[in-house]
């Protein structure tokens, strides 16, 4: 047997433009989704999958995000004065959750660039790829269900969603055959962000992938693709159609709960579908959703 993954790589290196000005001082990963930086629900979608060794791949401004999972000594001082544990709980939590390692980016140059910084850290092992734009819900445990499938395998794994055929433009779009398990796929293909008459499929992979150490080789060698960056969607394509050299690659069908903070619209329903489900703020929030909708006409 193989042993367990441990290792999770967060790329947090985003320039936030859709989020400008708020994202000009700040990354996009600390905006707050309710009352949580993006970024922590994604930490904690790693450390609940058992992967507690969290790389973040920063860009500019990356302090804001480093401070967030440090201690603030002076605030949990005042709060225990206060003693008030909840809220010293509250800022405690995100220091004690993994063990996290940072390292930059450098040349903003793509997806699968920001991965590739990865490869002295994790080595020659397997490894989880968490994108921060996407937030899986934490009852929905989607990592858990790919690093299962990568151990059975072998091969590297990404996270599949049938999208409606007019958002696959957004998205890698995977080429698939079946196998035994209907929630599972072969991919045989992979593009990147296709116009819907070239996709492949309405399958979108959503940020969530478990790969083997050989994507670090094949991205050494992939190409600036789609908008000049290097895509990590490229390098996938090559595993996908080698599966002798580098393992191939296996869709994992999440039907689940997905709530995307990459625009502005989507961020907002995230944010109103996150919080009606808060025993804290749901029962306020929803009687109040319905009246104001009613006032929308
Ligand atoms: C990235 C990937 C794309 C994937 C998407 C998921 O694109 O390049 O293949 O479908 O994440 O959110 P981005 O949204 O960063 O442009």
């Amino acid at each position: 047997m193989s042993a367990p993954i441990t290792k999770a790589v967060i790329p947090a290196a985003g320039l936030g433009t859709r989020f400008l000005p708020a994202t000009k001082a700040m990354p996009k990963e600390m905006l707050p989704v309710v009352d949580k930086p993006a970024i922590q629900y994604v930490v904690e979608e790693s450390v609940a999958a058992g992967l507690h060794d969290v790389l973040m791949i920063t860009g500019r401004n990356k302090y804001a995000l480093a401070n967030h999972f440090d201690r603030m000594t002076e605030l949990e001082a005042i709060l225990e004065r206060k003693g008030d544990h909840e809220r010293l709980h509250k800022v405690n939590h995100s220091t004690t959750l993994a063990d996290i390692h940072y390292v930059r980016q450098g040349d903003p140059l793509g997806l699968g660039h920001a991965v590739l910084r990865a490869k002295m850290h994790v080595g020659n092992e397997p490894f989880a790829v968490l994108l921060g734009d996407d937030i899986i819900d934490a009852r929905d445990p989607l990592l858990t269900t790919m690093l299962t499938e990568q151990g059975k395998r072998n091969a590297s794994i990404v996270a599949l969603m049938e999208v409606d055929p007019s958002q696959i433009h957004l998205y890698g779009a995977a080429a698939v055959e079946q196998t035994d398990d209907p929630d599972v796929v072969r991919v045989t293909g992979l593009v990147e962000k296709p116009s819907a008459a070239d996709a492949p499929s309405n399958l979108a992979i959503i940020g969530r992938y478990v790969l083997r150490p050989e994507v670090f080789g094949v991205l050494e060698h992939t190409l600036p693709g789609k908008g000049n960056e290097i895509q990590l969607t490229d390098a996938l394509q090559e595993m996908a159609t080698t599966p002798e050299a580098t393992g191939g690659v296996y869709g994992v069908i999440f039907r689940g709960r997905r709530y995307d903070t990459g625009d502005r619209l989507d961020y907002i329903k995230a944010i109103v579908q996150l919080a009606i489900d808060r025993d804290d703020l749901g029962p306020e929030l929803r009687p109040w959703l319905r009246d104001f909708v009613t006032t929308l006409g």
